[in-house]
């Protein structure tokens, strides 16, 4: 395989995810309110908080050179304004741990969950999100951007766009932003099986206005706004405090195809989904480019997967081709692309492998017709929480047993660690 000097190969975590009791956080409020939509708790996920340097050292052990993880805002700044210098001092070592075992670490600042002060406030609804966001990141980045070489600053900073195109889907509901359907709670959808109940109309996700504005669920124009203000405010704050880390943000990005009829409705999803966020980019080093699967698009909206077809976890089609797809589509954004997450939520390890391999060969046809792409980090390095879905989708190379707390890698793990091996960075 023909990858370019210095290729990342990796694996991504995002903090909520699986460092554990989050407490100062948006989603933990949300996981323990009344009536919550959250099928469990995040509880100690995968005490990551605790063990990042094992986790560390068995990325490296596997072969990877580079580690996505997130910086959590809430643990940063848990009341507003207030700084805890124990946290930063927490994220500096596991920055350094990344470094004394040789992964490169790609920094993470919002991945979805915002502080629980931040929702009080008004969330990203709220005029001055901007730059709050943007001070947090210029504190993180003057205390630790000398070991920071690629910062994202916000994780799919299109979900919403996304998330509002399901919701406002007439027909046979649709997908979040990683191309999930939206609405999947019951565990009813299982590898191989095209489950149509796992498509049915939106149910996990509130309609009501007055749910809180967490990321999530930033669906006005106003929001959306909002998203790409903190993103271009953060973009400086993080420059002026470290001119030399590289700077992006990353989008879910879906392998859109139009069915007979859905053309005008593809373009517009792209338009909102892609496009909107290109002046937001605008003097970006990189975009981090994630990707699970196609999305068919009827006049009405997303459609379900094709009768028939293999379906993951989370309900939507086994697609690794989309990674290829979506990759060429977004080098029209012409700067370096990073695939920042590509993964798949299944019991069966031998599919993620087939995964993992397809998508590298349309990475690899990518490559060789010219598109700058510097690296590939799986989603994700270890079994963690998904969200509303709780710990049922399983997208990790590693196993974790949470009562012990064990992890053991799976053969993808070793199989993509081999990869990185064999294609050492020059
Ligand atoms: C998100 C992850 C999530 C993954 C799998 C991505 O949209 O960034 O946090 O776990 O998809 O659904």
């Amino acid at each position: 395989m023909a990858f370019p000097e210095g290729f990342l190969w990796g694996a991504a975590t995002a903090a909520h995810q699986v460092e554990g009791n989050n407490v100062a956080s948006d989603f933990w409020a949300l996981e323990h309110a009344s009536g919550s939509s959250f099928a469990e708790p995040s509880g100690d996920a995968c005490d990551h908080y605790r063990l990042f340097r094992q986790d560390i050292a068995l990325l490296a052990e596997l072969g990877f050179n580079s580690y996505r993880f997130s910086i959590e805002w809430a643990r940063v700044e848990p009341e507003d304004g207030t700084f805890s210098q124990a946290a930063i001092e927490h994220y500096r070592d596991v920055l350094q741990a990344c470094h004394d075992h040789s992964l490169t670490p790609v920094v993470t600042l919002h991945h979805f969950s915002s502080p629980r002060w931040l929702m009080e406030l008004g969330g990203w609804e709220y005029e001055k999100t901007p730059a709050r966001f943007a001070a947090y990141c210029g504190k993180v980045m003057s205390e630790l951007g000398p070991l920071i070489p690629y910062v994202c600053t916000i994780n799919e900073a299109n979900i919403g766009p996304l998330i509002r195109d399901v919701l406002t889907a007439t027909s046979q509901g649709g997908r979040d932003a990683s191309g999930a359907p939206v609405g999947v709670t019951d565990g009813a959808a299982e590898d191989g099986e095209n489950d149509r109940d796992a498509l049915s109309p939106v149910e996990a996700v509130p309609t009501d206005r007055d749910w809180p504005k967490i990321f999530l669920f930033t669906f006005s124009e106003q929001g959306v706004s909002i998203v790409q203000r903190a993103h271009t405010a953060a973009r400086q704050a993080i420059r002026d405090a470290s001119p030399s880390t590289r700077v992006g943000l990353t989008l879910a990005l879906q392998d859109i195809q139009p069915v007979p009829g859905g053309e005008k409705q593809a373009e517009r999803t792209w338009a909102q989904t892609f496009e909107d966020f290109l002046p937001a980019m605008d003097g970006d080093d990189f975009l981090g480019v994630q990707s699970y699967t196609r999305s068919l698009v009827g006049p009405d909206g997303p459609l379900p997967a094709p009768d028939g077809a293999e379906t993951t976890q989370m309900g939507y089609e086994f697609y690794p081709q989309a990674l290829e797809n979506v990759l060429r589509r977004a080098a029209t954004a012409g700067m370096p692309l990073l695939v920042t997450e590509h993964g798949i939520g299944t019991a069966d390890d031998s599919r993620r492998i087939e995964f993992i391999r397809q998508g590298l060969a349309g990475l690899e046809r990518v490559l060789a017709d010219g598109v700058d792409v510097r690296g590939y980090l799986h989603w994700s390095a270890l079994d963690n929480y998904e969200w509303m879905l709780g710990y049922r989708p399983t997208f990790g190379l590693i196993t974790v047993d949470r009562t012990t707390q064990r992890r053991t890698p799976k053969a993808s793990a070793r199989y993509l660690g081999a990869l990185a091996q064999r294609n050492p960075p020059a």
